[in-house]
């Protein structure tokens, strides 16, 4: 049997007390939404049927950018103008799904929702439920709807808070919103559910009742214990927070047992993919996003901020550094406090120290720029040496011009080098000069203003006050 997804997110979220819609609030820099889309994609199915409604339209363009082609190809949008319900929000979808598939019911609003979960519902409906509801024991079940069962432990019916007596909230099996039935049944079925209850809304937890009570099996599937925690739906700013910090402990825990080294797992947060070799480590407080490689024996400092970077074998990246879209190879040395702006490759064993700046640059292997520096639009050879407080001027107020400076080049402290301009291989240039021509090769300039010393100088002495 064929497998499609239904994704609700047209809810406005009104306890998140934002404008941006709900499903569009981000957890590790995802919104919550791409985050169920992208398990959905895993099981393969022939249709993923997200409802949009509040906010619908900055909803399908926050997905038409941010989501892989690949991704949207299996997504067809449809549309609940009035949210009137989750069954009603179901039905909105239900005309493009064939009654003959395998149907899921995912809640956007739960990001974390688990794989394994899902292809246990969809089994309990391969062996003969026409309905699998996802449930979880909570010590706390207050806001969920709650799983009523018979005294054989048959479940019954699925009522909500709003509308459960103190019996009733007394249970402690809820429902995590995820179900599995078929095209035909929610066909037959969402109709006959009405909106006399405490919210006047279509509740898609009435099918469960509903169905039993015309004689058709449905199946509570109890979660697994270590999963019951990320299918926490998020309705609030604290529910978010808790659930952010949920998905860190869990990609924390999976790099620990893969072997990366992290002084608190408490400390770290994933804001996209790591992928790392043998015996790195990674200090408290480091910040990985985008797609981030580490080769190995590599070290992140404290405070680190990596967004888009590749960093090779037995590299330092000293406490504080920042850098994005930058390509580092082996023994490199970053840091403290340095900040890498995208478009950089560093040969072997670079050193970048503190307070340098580097942008759109090549440095070539073993070059060093220790100190207080910014390097932008420049082509920097082998073995140079680049001296405190050096500027490439590589803006003249209206375009970007490059520097190139050779191999074994010494920059003396204080140099501005005026771009376009070019230092040719093995050049000194003394500290303080302004370069504004070529340098040619092996030859030392310098343009510091000529030394005068006056004898008689008297220095003014402060006038007393009156
Ligand atoms: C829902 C369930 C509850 C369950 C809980 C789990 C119902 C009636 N209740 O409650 O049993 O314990 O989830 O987290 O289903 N939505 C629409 N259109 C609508 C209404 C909602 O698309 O008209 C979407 C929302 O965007 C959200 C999801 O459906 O993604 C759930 O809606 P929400 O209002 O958050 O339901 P809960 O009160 O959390
Ligand atoms: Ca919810």
């Amino acid at each position: 049997m064929a497998l499609e997804v239904i994704v609700l997110a047209a809810g406005m979220g009104k306890r998140m007390h934002s404008s941006l819609p709900k499903v569009l609030h981000q957890v590790a820099a995802q919104p919550m939404l791409f985050h169920v889309l992208t398990t959905a994609a895993q099981l393969e199915p022939q249709a993923i049927h997200v409802v949009l409604g509040h906010g619908g339209d900055q909803v399908a363009a926050a997905m038409q950018s941010g989501l892989s082609q690949e991704l949207l190809k299996r997504i067809k949008i449809c549309s609940q103008s009035q949210q009137l319900g989750t069954a009603h929000a179901v039905a909105q979808a239900l005309p493009q799904v064939d009654p003959k598939s395998q149907v899921l019911v995912l809640y956007g609003d739960t990001p974390l929702t688990p794989k394994s979960e899902l292809e246990h519902l969809l089994q309990v409906l391969n062996e003969g439920a026409d309905l699998s509801l996802l449930t979880a024991q909570l010590d706390n079940p207050t806001g969920y709807g709650r799983i009523v069962r018979d005294a054989q432990g048959a479940v019954l019916g699925i009522v909500e808070e709003k509308d459960a007596s103190a019996e009733q909230k007394a249970i402690r099996e809820i429902n995590t919103g995820m179900i599995a039935t078929t095209g035909q049944i929610l066909r037959d079925s969402l109709p006959q559910i009405g909106n006399h209850n405490a919210q006047g809304e279509y509740y898609l937890t009435d099918l469960a009742g509903l169905l039993v009570q015309a004689g058709r099996k449905v199946a509570g599937v109890a979660c697994a214990p270590e999963n019951i925690a990320l299918l926490s739906g998020v309705n609030n700013k604290l529910q978010l927070a808790q659930v952010e910090r949920l998905y860190q402990e869990h990609k924390a825990q999976q790099f620990l047992l893969d072997g990366l080294t992290l002084a608190d797992p408490k400390r770290f947060d994933l804001r996209g993919e790591l992928t790392f070799g043998h015996d790195c480590f990674i200090d408290i407080n480091v910040i990985i996003s985008g797609k981030v490689s580490l080769g190995n024996n590599v070290v992140i400092g404290a405070g680190c901020v990596l967004q888009d970077v590749t960093i090779g074998d037995n590299s330092i990246i000293s406490p504080y550094t920042i850098m994005e879209r930058s390509q580092l190879k082996v023994h490199t040395t970053v840091g403290p406090f340095a900040r890498l702006r995208p478009g950089n490759v560093l040969e072997d064993e670079v050193h970048i120290g503190n307070f340098v700046e580097v942008k759109n640059s090549h440095i070539g292997l073993g070059t060093k720029a220790g100190h207080l520096t910014y390097l932008g639009d420049s082509e920097i050879g082998a073995g140079t040496n680049i001296g405190a407080g050096t500027i490439t001027c590589n803006y003249d107020g209206a375009n970007k011009h490059r520097t190139t400076i050779g191999n074994n080049v010494f920059v003396g402290s204080d140099t501005q080098l005026v771009a376009p301009v070019t230092v040719e291989d093995g050049a000194t240039i003394g500290a303080g000069t302004t370069v504004t021509r070529t340098v040619k090769a092996n030859c030392l300039v310098v343009t510091r203003a000529p030394w005068r010393t006056i004898e008689t100088y008297q220095r003014p002495t402060k006038q007393p006050k009156n």
